[in-house]
């Protein structure tokens, strides 16, 4: 009797150990967000931390070119970008690149190598237009990427395809089904939604279309405009991938009180907001018409191309590289000074919404 006794608290005992390896061990670091007494606390695990420091390395700095002499417009054939830099600088540049895409390939991942000047490469052209792309995101976008800036290594970080993208989810059949498309409802186990029981693509929704957001109603009784209820899913899907992109907890944009309250929310949702816009349109005027060229393998299971998320730069820290500034080293990667800030965005949002606290 007492040794089934026994058995049967050995056996709990291994059981709850079991349940216990889930549990992160303590301590814990905690950094305030928001004002004393609301909670709003950053909780980071200073393991994990330490664990993924490497990742967020920002590469060596090559030295500065000479600025002087002929132009790279004058002393080439076919550059249409970056032709006001010197041809010291359009060298840099060029070495550059090639560390923060195609480190192993070199230049001819992109050149034909018996004539630099010839465009037939799909990679080339594909590159021109990510400088574009790039000089887009660190000018018109500052309210989001601000001085820090971004270069071709925040997204590729020595790859030729960037490690976090998405690509749209085929639709879930719905034909013979009773409750039709459940849009992956109750079918835990997709990575993009932190394996929560929530629609699994959010981002065709909001990071190529401009699909409503906010669903809490501003009105105490239904009115006609009034955003469904039901969208509160795929928002609840959209924040799960803010969060862990980031690797921050809802309060970091929220007082989770009142999560609708821009006037109670910290500066980081103001600029998360811009962020979900700039992401829209790097996905909208860039990503998806470079698609025709691209090689089939390349290519998600609706034949669209690799997309960017918050992941893609962020990969799991509230800024990038934990916000090396990347754009000191490479000003030819903004446009040149007096590029328009994006305002239309601003107009969006009315500025008496946006009172952060501090
Ligand atoms: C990831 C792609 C990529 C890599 C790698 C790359 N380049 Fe380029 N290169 C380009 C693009 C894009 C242009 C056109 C730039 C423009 O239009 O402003 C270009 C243009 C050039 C040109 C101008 C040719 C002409 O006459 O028009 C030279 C020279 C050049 N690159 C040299 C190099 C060298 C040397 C390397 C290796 C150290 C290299 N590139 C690596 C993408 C690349
Ligand atoms: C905001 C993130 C981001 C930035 C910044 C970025 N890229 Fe990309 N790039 C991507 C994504 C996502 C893809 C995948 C699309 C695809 O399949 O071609 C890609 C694809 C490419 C490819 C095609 C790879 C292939 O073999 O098909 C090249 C070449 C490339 N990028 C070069 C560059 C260069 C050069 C820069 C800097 C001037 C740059 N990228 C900056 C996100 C980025
Ligand atoms: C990195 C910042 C950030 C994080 C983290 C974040 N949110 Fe959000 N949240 C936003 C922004 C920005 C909006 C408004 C989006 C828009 O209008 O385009 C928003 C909107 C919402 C809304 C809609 C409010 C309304 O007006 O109807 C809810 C609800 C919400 N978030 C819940 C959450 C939850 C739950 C979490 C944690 C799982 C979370 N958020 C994490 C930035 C964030
Ligand atoms: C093209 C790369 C890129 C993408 C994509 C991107 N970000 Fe950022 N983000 C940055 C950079 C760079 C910074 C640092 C700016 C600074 O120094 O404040 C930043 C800063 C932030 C901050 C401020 C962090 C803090 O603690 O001050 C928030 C919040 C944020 N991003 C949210 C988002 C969200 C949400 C998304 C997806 C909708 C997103 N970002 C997508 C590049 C990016």
């Amino acid at each position: 009797m007492a040794q089934t006794r026994f058995a049967l608290i050995a056996a709990a005992g291994v059981l709850a150990s079991t349940l216990l390896v889930g549990c992160e061990r303590l301590p814990m670091d905690t950094q305030q967000v928001g004002y004393r007494g609301t909670g709003m606390e950053q909780v980071t695990n200073p393991r994990i931390v330490a664990a993924n420091a490497p990742r967020h390395v920002a590469p060596p700095v090559l030295d500065p070119a000479d600025a002087s002499g002929p132009r790279a417009s004058q002393a080439y054939q076919n550059v249409k970008v970056l032709g006001h830099l010197s041809v010291g600088e359009f060298t840099r540049t060029m070495i550059a690149i090639t560390n923060w895409v195609s480190p192993e390939q070199g230049c001819v991942y992109c050149h034909n190598p018996a004539n630099f000047a010839d465009d037939s490469m799909q990679t080339k052209i594909v590159s021109r237009r990510m400088v574009q792309m790039t000089q887009e995101i660190n000018s018109t976008w500052k309210n989001h990427v601000v001085d820090t800036g971004v270069t071709c290594y925040t997204c590729h970080r020595g790859k030729n395809v960037p490690e976090y993208k998405w690509f749209a989810d085929p639709p879930a059949p719905s034909a013979g089904r009773m409750l039709g498309n459940d849009f992956g409802q109750n079918k835990a186990g997709k990575k993009s939604v932190g394996n929560a029981s929530l629609p699994y693509d959010p981002f065709t929704p909001y990071f190529l279309g401009k699909d409503e957001i906010r669903f809490t109603a501003t009105t105490a009784l239904p009115v006609n405009a009034q955003v469904p209820l039901k969208q509160a899913e795929v928002t609840h899907a959209l924040m799960i991938h803010m969060s862990e992109g980031l690797g921050v907890g809802c309060v970091n944009c929220h007082n989770t009180r009142a999560f609708a309250e821009w006037s109670q929310s910290p500066p980081a949702r103001v600029q998360s907001w811009y962020g979900i816009r700039m992401v829209r349109e790097v996905n909208n005027v860039f990503m998806v018409p470079l698609t025709p060229g691209q090689p089939k393998e390349r290519l998600g299971r609706t034949g669209d191309i690799a997309k960017v998320n918050c992941t893609t730069c962020h990969q799991g820290v509230n800024k990038p590289l934990n916000g090396a500034k990347m754009l000191t080293a490479h000003p030819e990667l903004a446009k040149p000074a007096g590029a328009p800030v994006r305002t239309s965005a601003l107009s969006e949002l009315p500025l008496s919404l946006i009172k952060p606290a501090n």
